[in-house]
């Protein structure tokens, strides 16, 4: 059966189902039609138009929703998660708060290795529960499609293990997922003396598994100073490719050492952080297939700069946003939070802010034939906005939730005031 959605305030993110990407200017407009209607059948947008238009020949063969003057995005598409992960660390927050650094906690082996310690405690079984119970959050907050990082194992069995995870949860959840390899998160306190042996292992022992399992779509690495280098992310990177893992780079959130063009010439699908940006990374990313990521809750969070994302943009380049939600940086996957953040934080308009939120999003993890935008042809994956005055409510009233509906695949997954059934 067709569904049909009537009287929306105004349909926004209206796009051609070819375009994949924005840039610059492009990403200044959200192209809207005001007093709309949605027709969608089965998981996909069928339909879209003025109510003025509207015609019906079986009004009997529809379900049909009143949105009663609520607004249609697309669905937030958040391509930078970590959302697998064992523990909490408020703690490390406090001792930020008493004035230790993100680097000092993780030089005295908290960090990322207190979180590898915790998962490989854990069994798969915690892991799924607790992912999943966050997952099925984001998705009430209107995030149709996520990333998902390793990187909490740093051994054969513990990336195996969450990359089974994200398996499974990608099996069993109606958001889409695409699953990113992290091997190269940290260097294990027992390779931090002989780091080549550990990028063996990453090479050696843990992507054939990951071949032959079919456990990623994307190869990722921490390229930071103190972390993995170019040449080690490069092996890494090539090690990725061979077995069609595109890469997914971290880099430049404390420093700026060449990671932006390494990853651009290896032809990444997306770089992401680039807090600290100089001049040659923005020459390295102009007129490239690689998509920038902004992660400005992550900024937030640990008081750092945030992504010069209007440099970026006035010099014709593309953004998306994304969460970044993880246990250590960013402890929220709230996407709504993150357009408010990137607006008043980053001087984004709220046009662009959502267009990076979703179909420059999209790009970063590969789905933007199918997810980011209200298209013909495209997944019904979109929310219900509450009554709100204008689109621009949403980073302006920051802090509060906004949404109404969530429909995944055109199923309903968040039931609000329009759903009456
Ligand atoms: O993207 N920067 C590296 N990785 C994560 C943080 C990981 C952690 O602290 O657990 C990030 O911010
Ligand atoms: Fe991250």
């Amino acid at each position: 059966m067709k569904i049909l959605i009537k009287n929306i305030k105004a349909i926004v993110g209206i796009r051609d189902k070819a375009i994949t990407r924005l840039s610059g200017e492009e990403m200044k407009t959200l192209p809207q039609i005001e007093n709309a209607y949605l027709l969608i059948e089965k998981d996909l947008i069928v339909d879209y138009g003025s109510m003025d238009d509207l015609q019906i020949a079986d009004w009997n063969a529809l379900q049909i929703y009143d949105a009663d003057d609520r607004f249609i995005l697309p669905g937030f598409v958040d391509s930078h998660t970590h959302v697998v992960w064992a523990g909490d660390r408020e703690s490390e927050f406090v001792d930020r708060i008493n004035g230790m650094s993100y680097e000092e906690i993780a030089k005295n082996g908290g960090g990322i290795l207190n979180s590898a310690l915790k998962l490989n405690q854990s069994n798969e079984e915690e892991l799924y529960r607790s992912a999943k119970e966050r997952i099925e959050e984001l998705m009430n907050l209107g995030t149709v499609a996520m990333e998902i990082k390793s990187g909490y194992g740093l051994s054969v069995e513990g990336e195996i293990k969450m990359l089974r995870v994200i398996k499974r949860l990608r099996e069993n959840l109606p958001v889409t997922i695409r699953s990113t390899f992290l091997g190269a998160h940290a260097f294990p306190l027992e390779y931090r003396d002989d780091q080549d042996a550990y990028i063996d292992l990453i090479i050696n022992k843990m992507l054939p598994i990951i071949e032959k399992e079919n456990l990623a779509d994307y190869i990722d690495a921490f390229l930071e100073t103190g972390y993995f280098s170019v040449d080690q992310t490069i092996r890494i990177m090539e090690a990725g490719k061979k077995q069609g893992l595109r890469p997914k780079i971290h880099v430049n959130q404390f420093t700026s050492i060449g990671g932006v063009k390494a990853s651009v010439d290896h032809a990444a699908l997306s770089v992401d952080h680039l807090e600290e940006m100089k001049a040659e990374d923005f020459e390295a990313l102009k007129g490239s297939d690689t998509m920038p990521v902004a992660l400005p809750g992550c900024s937030f969070f640990l008081s750092i700069p945030y992504t010069p994302a209007r440099e970026l943009i006035d010099n014709g380049m593309p953004l998306a946003l994304a969460s970044d939600f993880n246990p250590g940086s960013t402890p929220s996957g709230n996407m709504q939070l993150v357009i408010a953040t990137a607006c008043i934080k980053m001087k984004m308009t709220p046009e662009e802010a959502i267009n990076a939120a979703t179909l420059n999003g999209a790009y970063a993890m590969g789905i933007s034939d199918s997810h980011g935008s209200i298209s013909i042809g495209k997944k019904a994956s979109f929310i219900i906005t509450k009554k709100i005055p204008s689109y621009s409510f949403i980073p302006y009233a920051f802090g509060s939730d906004h949404v109404d509906s969530v429909f995944i695949d055109g199923e309903v997954i968040r039931k609000g005031e329009v759903i009456v059934s």
